[in-house]
């Protein structure tokens, strides 16, 4: 082991650009849950590690709990319940100990409760765990465990950590090894911070995937899932990467790779952040910052265990009508799924706006129909109350949803979390492709059982869903030219977006994240109904935006774009790159550099569409994470 950084005499510090600690801040994973840990030369850390917690709040905020080591041993507190709420219950602040962990949690496996809250023990008590990211293989794990006579008191998948820890700490290894042999096993995403009355003086800490920063003080050291934790604490920070371990102690922190054994070095890094920036790590504003989560968003749908979409699948295969219901932007979501339902399972679905659900098609619904809700926050009124008025009827429910513990939940019968982490900014943008990448899922689960398309166009397709997150990475690279877009239209007053097939999804998602943005009067329409009214609106420099992908539709799109032209119209494209035909044809165009199957086109079209709004919002002066009368979640009817 190396002794990498002593609280004095420590290496000259180097500025490092904001974009690079933007990525390491991000380190290229959602904000799923926040982690903590302190360990302080004198003092009580819980009041350390509490206030901290606050400042990661944004990051999850349905459970919360610390674990300190004193003289009597481990002592825990935690709970259902936001910071504040749990604080009145415990009094947070009044454990003994200079060594502490905290968590503040977002639900992805196992509802919110006291038992599913972090941190979680060993059979003993003698090791607490917290960790923010999923362990993919913790159902084998927890089976080894179980047969090992391990008891398990929650239904998370992290806490397999703790009791592989106390397995190795019973084999005789020490603490640090025995975390070290414990990630060894663990596969998946994780941040992970341990303390054990094996080694009391100390934190445990590893990384991979999910963010992980040391915080360096003059008699204390600080982990962290990311920086604002901390920085009222120390700006010496040192960014953890790709399965880096680290040993805590108050005047020096060591580090390892813990798959190899081998001793690090990591640079230490002057951060310049205020408290606020760091908190949106670095972006101007929350939903720029989860515009460009949703690579890792992705990855955490493509994460899902497979037993949930089986469950789901196996009841909308026995259903006789299958409605698709959601509002606003999840109605998008529920509308590209009716053409992916079609076309791969070939299985007719009703998309349905929720808030018309029960006049539309109130009196056809019995115990065959079965209701397939989306909701990002789970709990909104229109859907809810047609959810409400479904399962009256005998219907079966199912859901989608961000928000382990919403009400959707509760009233699904199966339901499936997409993960995509908190979404602060009123807009959904990460949720809108994460839902999307879920309902694909579903309709390769439901082709698969029902034999509708071939092993090749199976194997085609589930290969491009996991080419989403990197194809994602690429496709954000046109930010500044969007930038440029919005700049040029800015004084536009009213947009126009056109597609065909399922990109007419994506337009109308474009278009509401336009308007409900920058207050634009816009409008959205299937390109080859603009010809029976919309084209009468069309004037000279009137803007208007194609989706246009070079895919089974693509002649008629550019049909449309002639006509448009025609009229001296501003035509703007989100085009596929090297498209000569349509850059020829355009006024301007957005190239999207890589090429992806056509089915799959919405949740990488949607991205400059997606800037587009946000960077006119701020040319227009806006707030783009709370714009004007709307609430993230709309809980009245
Ligand atoms: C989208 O940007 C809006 N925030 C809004 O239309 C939203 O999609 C709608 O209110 C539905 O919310 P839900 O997904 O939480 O049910």
């Amino acid at each position: 082991m190396l002794f990498l950084a002593k609280a004095s005499g420590q290496k000259p510090f180097w500025i490092r650009k904001v974009s690079e600690i933007r990525t390491a801040c991000a380190g290229g994973m959602v904000a799923l849950c926040g982690i903590f840990g302190a360990v302080l030369r004198t003092g009580d850390a819980a009041p350390v590690v509490h206030r901290a917690l606050e400042r990661l709040e944004y990051r999850g905020y349905d459970s919360v709990g610390i674990a300190t080591i004193s003289k009597g041993g481990l002592e825990v507190k935690k709970d259902r319940g936001s910071i504040r709420d749990v604080d009145l219950r415990l009094h947070l602040d009044e454990m003994d100990g200079s060594v502490g962990v905290g968590h503040t949690r977002w639900a992805t496996h196992g509802m919110p409760s006291l038992e599913n809250a972090h941190p979680h023990l060993s059979c003993k008590g003698d090791v607490a765990v917290v960790h923010n990211g999923i362990i993919e293989n913790f159902l084998e794990l927890k089976r080894e465990l179980e047969g090992r006579n391990h008891l398990f008191r929650s239904r998370t998948d992290t806490e397999v950590i703790s009791h592989l820890v106390e397995e190795y700490l019973a084999d005789g290894e020490d603490f640090a090894e025995s975390v070290r042999l414990a990630a060894r096993r663990l596969e998946g995403s994780f941040a992970i911070a341990a303390i054990s009355t094996a080694r009391p003086g100390s934190i445990v800490c590893v990384k991979k995937e999910s963010p992980l920063v040391i915080g360096l003080g003059s008699s204390s050291n600080y982990c962290a899932s990311d920086v604002s934790a901390f920085l009222p604490l120390t700006r010496k920070a040192l960014f953890l990467e790709e399965e880096d371990l680290a040993v805590l102690e108050s005047d020096q922190t060591q580090l390892i790779n813990f798959r190899t054994g081998q001793e690090l070095e990591r640079e230490v890094v002057d951060i310049t952040w205020s408290p606020e920036d760091a908190t949106r790590s670095g972006y101007k504003h929350f939903m720029l910052k989860e515009i460009h989560e949703q690579p890792p968003a992705i990855r955490n749908v493509l994460r899902i265990q497979p037993i949930y979409y089986d469950l789901m699948a196996s009841k909308l295969e026995k259903a006789e009508q299958v409605f698709l219901l959601a509002c606003g932007t999840s109605y998008h979501s529920c509308l590209a799924a009716s053409y992916l339902f079609t076309r791969l399972a070939k299985i007719r679905t009703q998309p349905v706006i929720a808030s018309e659900f029960i006049e539309q098609y109130g009196h056809t619904i019995d115990k065959r129909s079965v209701v397939l809700a989306v909701s990002q926050s789970g709990e909104t009124a229109d859907t809810l109350e047609a959810v409400r008025f479904a399962k009256s009827a005998e219907a079966s429910v199912l859901g989608i949803t961000n928000v382990m513990g919403s009400t959707l939940t509760r009233l699904s019968e199966v339901y499936i979390g997409q993960n995509s982490g908190p979404e602060i900014g009123v807009a959904a943008t990460k949720t809108f492709t994460s839902q999307v990448s879920v309902l694909t899922r579903l309709a390769l689960v439901l082709a698969e059982k029902r034999r509708t398309i071939s092993e090749d166009e199976m194997t085609k397709l589930k290969d491009g869903l996991l080419g989403i997150p990197a194809a994602m990475e690429e496709v954000l690279s046109v930010g500044p030219q969007v930038r440029e877009l919005a700049r040029k239209y800015r004084d536009r007053s009213s947009f126009c977006f056109l597609a065909r097939g399922i990109n007419v999804t994506t337009a109308l998602e474009a278009r509401l994240k336009l308007l409900e943005l920058s207050y634009i009067p816009s409008l959205a329409y299937p390109a080859g109904e603009s010809k029976h009214g919309f084209i009468a609106v069309v004037e000279p420099r009137f803007p208007v935006i194609f989706v246009a992908p070079r895919d089974e539709p693509y002649h008629n799109t550019v049909g449309n774009v002639m006509e448009m032209k025609a009229r001296n119209a501003s035509t703007i494209g989100v085009i596929e790159s090297g498209d000569e035909k349509l850059k020829e044809l355009l006024d301007d165009f957005i190239e999207i550099p890589v090429r992806v199957i056509d089915l799959l086109t919405p949740v990488i079209y949607v991205i400059p569409l997606q800037l587009f709004a946000y960077w006119m919002a701020v040319e227009r002066g806006c707030d783009p994470d709370r714009p004007r009368n709307l609430a993230k979640s709309v809980t009245v009817e």
